[in-house]
């Protein structure tokens, strides 16, 4: 029986244990100084002004949408490669997304694209550093400067991927992150909403309990997504070890792409742009001239007790609650995005492995 390698696993261990029974066997529960310190240390650390922790990635896409002015009827440009909180944020808002395609080299939103699909009503553009890659910021935020769009970037994949030297999160307006079990960094559950503008911030804040703007008054209709003091404690260790877990998942990734690149079947996508790509995946795309399929190739890592990543497998704008609010938007055609999607496999690249390991992947996928 071969030991089964995890395609991701979260990074948490005796540090964290010990701060979170700390809070624990403390009492204080609700967001306080240990939320506070997390919030100061990770906007330090991210490069932006502000940093407000939230419950989940979504709540954090949410509340800086709705914080930045998005509303009912107002287009936000969305890729159709992601996760469904991306979407579902502006679909809770009332607002419209429209969707662009993607690059075929860093799978994130295709400026070009996004320039045809700005009309009149576009009010945003909700660009998602997808597996980890940045999408092309230089462009995107030209244009959105062009048009006087907003940008809200999509951080989940990305802590610590940098464009143009600069971390993602605090290019655009505001950027949102998700602490997600198996993410870059993790505290259970969490978000966190980073952004320079004071008053999104401000505003995020009341956004996110009740929209109390003082103890007994309600200013806005907004649910509770605070963070929890343990998720805040267990964040601060986590943010301290971040650096280090990235610089190993990015070698892990690097050993193994290097290792498959003459594969005639696969493509390994990767970014033409200078950046720091920090590999939330390590994606491998079966080409579809190749004759195989993604479902082989599961197939395959199965039978070698590799784990892997296997997500998106239509572009979003198919999902049944697209079809049901957005018909019109079911019925488009993407070209790159439909050539891929449901063809990217994630290969195991977590901090954890050890070269015996990454030779097993290696092996595993040289031997399809
Ligand atoms: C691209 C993207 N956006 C948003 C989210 C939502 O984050 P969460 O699961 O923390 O709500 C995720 C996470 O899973 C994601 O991958």
């Amino acid at each position: 029986m071969i030991n089964k390698i995890d395609v991701a696993r979260p990074f948490v261990g005796e540090e964290e244990a010990a701060v979170v029974r700390e809070v624990l066997l403390s009492g204080q529960y609700t967001s306080g100084k240990r939320v506070r310190a997390f919030e100061e240390a990770f906007a330090r650390w991210n490069g932006s002004q502000y940093a407000v922790a939230v419950s989940t990635g979504t709540a954090a896409l949410h509340i800086a949408l709705e914080g930045l002015g998005v509303g009912p009827g107002d287009e936000v440009i969305v890729p159709p490669l992601t996760f469904f909180a991306t979407v579902s944020s502006v679909l809770y808002l009332r607002a419209v997304p429209v969707f662009a395609d993607i690059d075929p080299d860093d799978l994130c939103l295709y400026p070009a694209s996004v320039a045809e699909k700005i009309t009149p009503r576009t009010r945003a553009v909700l660009p998602v550093h997808l597996f980890g890659a940045p999408a092309r910021m230089d462009e995107l935020l030209a244009l959105a400067e062009k048009h006087g769009l907003l940008v809200l970037e999509d951080c989940a994949q990305a802590h610590g991927t940098e464009f143009g030297g600069r971390k993602v999160g605090s290019l655009g307006q505001a950027g949102a992150f998700s602490f997600f079990a198996t993410k870059h960094m993790t505290t259970g559950e969490g978000g966190m909403i980073t952004t320079d503008d004071p008053n999104l911030a401000d505003l995020a804040r009341r956004l996110r309990s009740h929209g109390m703007a003082g103890r007994d008054s309600h200013e806005h209709l907004a649910y509770n997504n605070r963070m929890t003091e343990m998720g805040g404690a267990m964040g601060l260790i986590q943010l301290a070890k971040l650096d280090e877990l990235n610089d190993r998942r990015i070698a892990h990734s690097e050993y193994i792409l290097d290792r498959i690149q003459d594969l005639e079947w696969a493509r390994l996508p990767r970014p033409r742009h200078a950046c720091k790509h920090t590999y939330f995946w390590c994606p491998v795309i079966v080409r579809p001239e190749s004759g195989r399929s993604a479902e082989q190739l599961k197939a395959h890592l199965q039978a070698q007790g590799i784990g892997f990543r296997h997500r998106y497998a239509e572009p979003l704008y198919r999902q049944p609650v697209i079809r049901k609010l957005h018909p019109e938007a079911a019925e488009q055609h993407l070209p790159v995005v439909e050539s891929v999607a449901g063809r990217v496999i994630g290969l195991p690249n977590h901090p954890g492995l050890g070269r015996e390991e990454l030779d097993r992947v290696v092996e595993a996928v040289r031997s399809f």
